[in-house]
């Protein structure tokens, strides 16, 4: 029987069920339909997508269209996920129709059912309008990839009580804009779960401690696909790069020697065909 498919009801029940909701980015067709026939509850097509499989230094180049195509691979396979589109960077931070369009287009031409957004204050009232349209939105606080440069690089975020405090605020007033769920990164734990605690949507953290109803990981960080650098929120459950690395050896192995293809691999002519060629 297949399971029915997760949508904004089933996330609000989890949290007030006290059921962890898992999150993981996907970003191509074959890895999204393993991880939702692994149960995981949503699948956030990340911009995340630019560095982790476009090869651009950071999150800022990727285009919508290039989003758009990556979604609609994510989305043809899941069945039970939910697929979130990941706003890029300047794709709601002209104008609010420009908001709108572009999150139509995440649902109409990419099949997802949500949108994730950075930005606290300013940007509740491109939230309220998105929600106003019909398109569930998912906020993003704390550690905001997009504004690295304004936050002084990539670095943890409400340490301080003021700054703290801030992200609280910010929390509740996406909460009140219509946003049914929260990413929040690379704050302290404690922060984490007073979010958690205090604020009714469901609070996903990525760097956020163990209280959050929910965690995110981009999948190529538990995957073991390295990129060099590995942030301390990171657990690795596989060494699949390792695995890759040691199959392509293998590979360029067998076929330097000759022992690929061997028998198993090839297609074979009967004799008589062959006879009339030479
Ligand atoms: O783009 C992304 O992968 C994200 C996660 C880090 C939450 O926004």
């Amino acid at each position: 029987m297949t399971e029915l498919k997760v949508d904004v009801p089933t996330l609000v029940a989890m949290k007030r069920e006290g059921r962890k909701i898992t999150m993981l980015t996907a970003y191509d067709h074959p890895t999204a339909r393993i991880l939702d026939k692994a149960g995981i509850d949503t699948l956030l097509v990340g911009d995340s997508a630019a560095n982790v499989v476009l090869g651009y230094p950071d999150t800022l180049p990727i285009t919508m269209d290039e989003m758009i195509v990556i979604t609609r691979a994510v989305s043809r396979a899941a069945e039970r996920a939910m697929v979130i589109g990941d706003m890029p960077f300047m794709s709601f931070q002209r104008s609010i129709p420009d908001a709108i369009e572009n999150a139509g287009r995440f649902v109409k031409d990419g099949g997802a059912t949500a949108v994730k957004l950075e930005g606290g204050g300013g940007v509740v009232d491109t939230v309220h309008a998105i929600v106003g349209a019909g398109i569930p939105v998912v906020g993003h606080l704390g550690l905001l990839p997009q504004s690295a440069s304004m936050l002084g690089g990539y670095r943890v975020q409400g340490i301080e009580a003021g700054q703290a405090r801030q992200i609280l605020d910010d929390a509740r007033r996406l909460e009140d804009a219509g946003a049914f769920m929260i990413v929040v990164e690379c704050i302290p734990d404690r922060l984490g779960a007073l979010l958690s605690r205090t604020v009714s949507v469901p609070i996903i953290g990525i760097g956020a401690g163990a209280d959050c109803d929910g965690q995110v990981l981009v999948v190529h960080d538990i995957l073991g696909i390295k990129s060099g650098f590995k942030p301390k929120f990171v657990k690795r459950f596989a060494e699949i790069g390792d695995e890759i690395a040691r199959a392509a050896s293998a590979f360029r192995e067998e076929v330097a020697s000759g022992a690929f293809p061997g028998p198993d691999h090839v297609f074979h002519m009967k004799d008589e065909e062959y006879d009339k060629l030479v």
